[in-house]
């Protein structure tokens, strides 16, 4: 169902989206993989090695102007958008009383924004193609709140609205759009927790183990395949949050 489909990666250079990428190539897509400081010459070279064409594209996503660039290329390249998978994420984690205007803003712009930004500029091409995919990457925390994460979590529920609102918008025009939330998943992104908080965590998973990138990224395959699934968020937590 994915051969010759155009995949948009946000996020894409390491952790969960270099794994979301890599999937939907195996699945023959072509993927841009878009990133903002790190260059992915490894993840391109691997994705071209499987016979698909891929693509790296420097943008900011929370900057509406590079968001809607990013898309363009996609269409330039490789003549339509199918799959786009709003990935890219930070995190500035301390407590609300700690935390500052700028380190609230600057998550809210990246995690939130950034998939607007996105969904902004590639609904247009989807709904005139009245077919396409949308899948945001929220966060369980977005469910249920953490502390030192207000921004964060903040960010990850917004998602969920987004998700839901644009599922109802866009379900008319052949376009479904869905939510992962997950769990504590191995990437740069928890390697910076301490080991104790690892422990603690880890208490609180029933499967007794973290999640691998390519877990969710086959989860985002399945996502796009899926033309009967929409406005859901789908957790991906080993039984961390159970609703
Ligand atoms: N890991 C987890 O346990 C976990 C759990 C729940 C949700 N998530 C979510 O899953 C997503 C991926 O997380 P991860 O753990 O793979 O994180 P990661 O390893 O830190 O990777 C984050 C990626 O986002 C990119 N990025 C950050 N800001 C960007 C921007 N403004 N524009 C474009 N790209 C940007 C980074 O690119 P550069 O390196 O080039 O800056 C990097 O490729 C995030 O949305 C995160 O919130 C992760």
């Amino acid at each position: 169902m994915l051969k010759d489909k155009a995949v948009v990666v946000t996020g894409a250079s390491k952790g969960i989206g270099n794994a979301v990428a890599l999937e939907f190539a195996k699945k023959g897509a072509n993927i841009v993989v878009n990133y903002r400081s790190s260059e992915p010459t490894k993840l391109i070279e691997e994705i071209n090695a499987l016979g698909v064409k891929a693509l790296a594209v420097k943008a900011d996503v929370s900057d509406f102007e590079q968001a809607k660039s990013l898309v363009d290329t996609c269409i330039n390249e490789f003549g339509n958008l199918d799959v786009l998978v709003n990935n890219a994420g930070i995190t500035k984690d301390t407590l609300i009383m700690r935390m500052s205007e700028e380190d609230f803003d600057s998550v809210i712009k990246t995690n939130l924004k950034g998939a607007f930004n996105m969904i902004k500029h590639a609904s247009k091409f989807m709904i005139k193609a009245k077919r396409g995919s949308i899948i945001n990457m929220s966060s369980v925390v977005g469910l249920t709140g953490n502390m030192g994460q207000a921004n964060y979590a903040a960010s990850k529920a917004g998602i969920i609205g987004l998700t839901y609102s644009a599922a109802k918008e866009f379900a008319l025009r052949g376009i479904t759009c869905n939510a992962i939330a997950p769990g504590f998943i191995k990437t740069d992104m928890t390697d910076v927790l301490s080991d104790s908080v690892k422990e603690k965590i880890l208490e609180n998973i029933p499967l007794k183990r973290f999640g691998q990138p390519e877990e969710v990224a086959r989860l985002a395959v399945f996502l796009a395949e899926n033309r009967y699934i929409t406005g859901q968020v789908m957790n991906i937590d080993g039984g961390m949050v159970m609703n």
